[in-house]
C-alpha cells in the first residue's frame, strides 16, 4: 500500500503486533506496557506511522528493527515515553531541599572542608523530561547557597529521550509551560523573555546544570556519587523487578549521608530494604539503610 492509501486507512494494532511492540518498548527502555494499552500505542503512534506511509503495526515495526541509525528508535522511544511535568511539582521536595536537605550538607561539606577546596553538591534528576524539575532544584539550590558562598553546586538531568534532554538543555519554555507551578516573582527573577511567547532560563541559573541522555535500566554508576538524587514519576513505568533494581542501583550511588526523592505516588516500602524512610515538614525521603 502507498503513503496516500495508508493515509485512507488507519493501520489498527493486532494483539499480536501489541505483544510484539511492547516487549521490543520494554528491550530499549524498559518501559512496561498493560495488556490494556493498545489505544496508547495508537494515539501516540498513529502519526508516525502515517509519516513513514506504513501500512501496518507489523511494517512500522520490521522499520524499528531494520534501523541501523537508531533514529527511528529514538522517535519511537520520545513517542513513546509520558513527559508530563511541571516546575516545583508537588513543592514537598523542593521545602524539603530548601529547609533540610541543603541546609545539613551545608554543615556536614563545611565542617571538614580542607582549605583551599571549594565543597561542591552534587543533585541528580534522574528522568528530568523538559528540564523544569532540574531548574526548579536548582533556583533552591542558588537560593540557599547566596548564604554560603564556600558551597557550590551542581544538577545532573538525564532522561532517555533525546527529544527531553534536548529541550531541557535548551532551557526554553512556553507561556504556559512557565505559568505551570512557576509563582511570577520566581519567572520574572530567573526567566527571560525571548521573542514572543518564550521563556528562557536564567545563564546563572543554567551554569549550575549539565544534562546528559541516559537510559535508567544501563548501567550508571560512571556518573559517581550524589548527596541527592530525585526519581520522581518514572519507575512507576517499570516492572517491579526493574523498579527494585533501578532503587539498589541508585543506593549504591549515593553518599553514605545521601537522601533519594520519589514521586508523590510512589513508595519504597516492600520494594528495597536498602532505603529507609525519614520524615521532615510532614514529607518524606529516603536514606540509605547503612547510612
Ligand atoms: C513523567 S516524566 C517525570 C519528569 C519529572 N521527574 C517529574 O516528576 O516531573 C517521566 C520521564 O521519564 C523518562 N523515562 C522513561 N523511561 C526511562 C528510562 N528507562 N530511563 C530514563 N528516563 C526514562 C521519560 O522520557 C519522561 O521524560
Amino acid at each position: 500500500m502507498g503513503a496516500e492509501a495508508a493515509k485512507a486507512a488507519k493501520p489498527r494494532l493486532t494483539p499480536s503486533e501489541f505483544q510484539v511492540l511492547a516487549q521490543y518498548l520494554y528491550e530499549v527502555s524498559g518501559i512496561h506496557l498493560d495488556p490494556g494499552k493498545a489505544y496508547l500505542v495508537e494515539t501516540r503512534l498513529g502519526h508516525m506511522l502515517e509519516e513513514l506511509g506504513c501500512a501496518s503495526y507489523s511494517e512500522f515495526l520490521y522499520r524499528l528493527k531494520q534501523d541501523r541509525s537508531k533514529s527511528l528508535v529514538h522517535r519511537f522511544v520520545d513517542a513513546m515515553t509520558t513527559n508530563e511535568t511541571l516546575f516545583f511539582r508537588d513543592t514537598g521536595p523542593f521545602d524539603l531541599l530548601r529547609y533540610k536537605l541543603l541546609p545539613d550538607l551545608i554543615d556536614r561539606k563545611t565542617s571538614g572542608a580542607v582549605g583551599g577546596l571549594r565543597p561542591t553538591i552534587r543533585i541528580w534528576s534522574a528522568a528530568c523530561s523538559f528540564g523544569q524539575e532540574v531548574y526548579s532544584v536548582a533556583i533552591v539550590c542558588h537560593e540557599v547557597l547566596q548564604h554560603a558562598p564556600g558551597v557550590s553546586v551542581k544538577i545532573l538531568g538525564t532522561d532517555i529521550s533525546s527529544a527531553a534532554v534536548g529541550r531541557a538543555s535548551a532551557g526554553k519554555y512556553s507561556a504556559f509551560e512557565v505559568e505551570r507551578g512557576l509563582p511570577p516573582g520566581i519567572r520574572d527573577r530567573y526567566f527571560q523573555k525571548v521573542g514572543h511567547s518564550t521563556w528562557k532560563i536564567s545563564d546563572e541559573i543554567r551554569a549550575l546544570c549539565q544534562f546528559k541522555k541516559l537510559n535508567l535500566l544501563e548501567p550508571f554508576g560512571f556518573l559517581g556519587r550524589f548527596d541527592i538524587i530525585l526519581c520522581r514519576n518514572v519507575a512507576i513505568y517499570f516492572k517491579p523487578e526493574d523498579r527494585k533494581d533501578l532503587y539498589e542501583r541508585m543506593a549504591d550511588s549515593l553518599e553514605p549521608w545521601g537522601a533519594l526523592l520519589i514521586g508523590a505516588s510512589e513508595f519504597l516500602t516492600g520494594v528495597t530494604q536498602r532505603f529507609t524512610a525519614r520524615r521532615h515538614l510532614r514529607h518524606v525521603y529516603y536514606v540509605r539503610t547503612d547510612s
